[in-house]
């Protein structure tokens, strides 16, 4: 009896899979894109080049920024080969396909740039935060022409200051200047560091399958940065690389950083979960849970996969603005427009897919 269904499923198995083998040819796109039905239409090199690469990332070689040289265009294209046979970047039409490039790359400059959240505690010089408590987290400068052009305070506030010349220019120098960092104006053009800057914790868990290795700190690292001893050891089995052992290679090859943010970004963290990937072009089709949820497709449902209640179901925090923020901002750059930008933008009132194994924001 269980026999004869085994055949018959494997018998409908084989037909189910030559049918559609005969159905879908693949195709070859030079070194980028190699035998995947993916490769048959643009890959990312066709629509997003360097040029447009520099532009969204045009600070990362600013005087302030830490990883200076670091994030290059060849290393995200090298990294997206891994990726495009499998969709990265090659789903749904040229749209779409920008769309998803333009939405990884809002995690990854927002997650490399400063949290503006920081910058909202009091602290001494010309900076402080006193004044009324505004909606959104805010910071009361005194500027002054002569001032403006040196760092002003410490590093983290010349930073905001750098990044919101333009937001700025309409205001008058020398009077007190409201710079509201959850604002979607006042945007921290990241990407601008490779690793957490000021790490809290050694981020170690006592973990038996992938247990720290002596000395080893596992704070954030990488283009969307991994924490936890856990979760290098999981990444470094799925891209073959031992991180575990080795988590600086995360700060010191650009081209595994881009991998080891797109394999999150293809892979679902639980069963029966989608990927930011799949939910992003389409591909989910949330259930009754989820609508019940508000977890509808769009680029919140991306922050709700990667990062859980540390962004969702907040209201509006910043953590999560700053993306909505960097994505609208490279929409307009990619030449797709942020009209464009779709429904779901953020996930503010999304009940979060997985409750945090460990508060792992920074
Ligand atoms: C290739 O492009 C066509 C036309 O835009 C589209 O219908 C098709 O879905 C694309 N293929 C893939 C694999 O995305
Ligand atoms: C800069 O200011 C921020 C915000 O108050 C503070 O957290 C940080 O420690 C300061 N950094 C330095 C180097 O003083
Ligand atoms: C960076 O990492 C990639 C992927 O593991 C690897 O192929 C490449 O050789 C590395 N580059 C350097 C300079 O180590
Ligand atoms: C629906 O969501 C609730 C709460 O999030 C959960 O407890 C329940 O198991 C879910 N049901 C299904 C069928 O997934």
């Amino acid at each position: 009896m269980g026999m004869k269904w085994m055949l018959v499923l494997v018998t409908l198995g084989l037909l189910l899979g030559l049918s559609s083998g005969a159905k879908k040819k693949t195709c070859d796109k030079g070194w980028e894109c190699k035998g995947s039905i993916y490769c048959c239409n643009d890959t990312i090199s066709d629509f997003f080049q360097a040029y447009q690469f520099e532009n969204l990332f045009s600070k990362r070689n600013a005087p302030v920024a830490h990883a200076v040289g670091f994030w290059d265009y060849k290393s995200f294209i090298l990294a997206s080969t891994q990726y495009q046979p499998l969709g990265f970047g090659t789903s749904g039409g040229k749209k779409m396909q920008m769309k998803e490039v333009s939405a990884f790359l809002s995690h990854v400059g927002s997650k490399t740039s400063f949290f503006c959240k920081r910058l909202c505690f009091p602290h001494d010089g010309i900076c402080t935060a006193r004044g009324p408590p505004l909606p959104v987290c805010s910071l009361r400068l005194h500027l002054s022409l002569t001032e403006v052009q040196r760092p002003i305070c410490n590093q983290t506030a010349s930073l905001i200051l750098l990044y919101s010349f333009e937001n700025l220019q309409g205001l008058e120098w020398g009077r007190n200047v409201w710079v509201q960092c959850g604002d979607r104006r006042s945007i921290c053009l990241g990407p601008l560091y490779n690793h957490e800057m000021s790490p809290s914790q050694s981020y170690c868990d006592p973990n038996y399958l992938y247990p720290c290795a002596p000395g080893v700190d596992y704070y954030g690292r990488g283009a969307i940065p991994v924490y936890w001893n856990y979760n290098y050891g999981r990444i470094g089995d799925a891209l073959k690389v031992d991180i575990l052992n080795h988590p600086e290679y995360l700060e010191q090859n650009a081209t595994l950083a881009f991998m080891a943010a797109m394999h999150e970004w293809m892979t679902p963290k639980k069963k029966n979960q989608p990927s930011a990937h799949d939910a992003y072009v389409g591909n989910w089709k949330p259930t009754k849970n989820d609508t019940l949820s508000k977890r509808l497709p769009g680029l919140g449902i991306t922050m709700n996969i990667l990062y859980g209640d540390q962004v969702c179901g907040q209201g509006s925090v910043d953590s999560m603005n700053n993306i909505v923020s960097h994505n609208l901002y490279y929409l307009d750059l990619m030449g797709v427009g942020q009209q464009y930008s779709g429904e779901n933008l953020d996930c503010a009132e999304q009940v979060p897919f997985n409750p945090s194994v460990k508060s792992a924001t920074s």
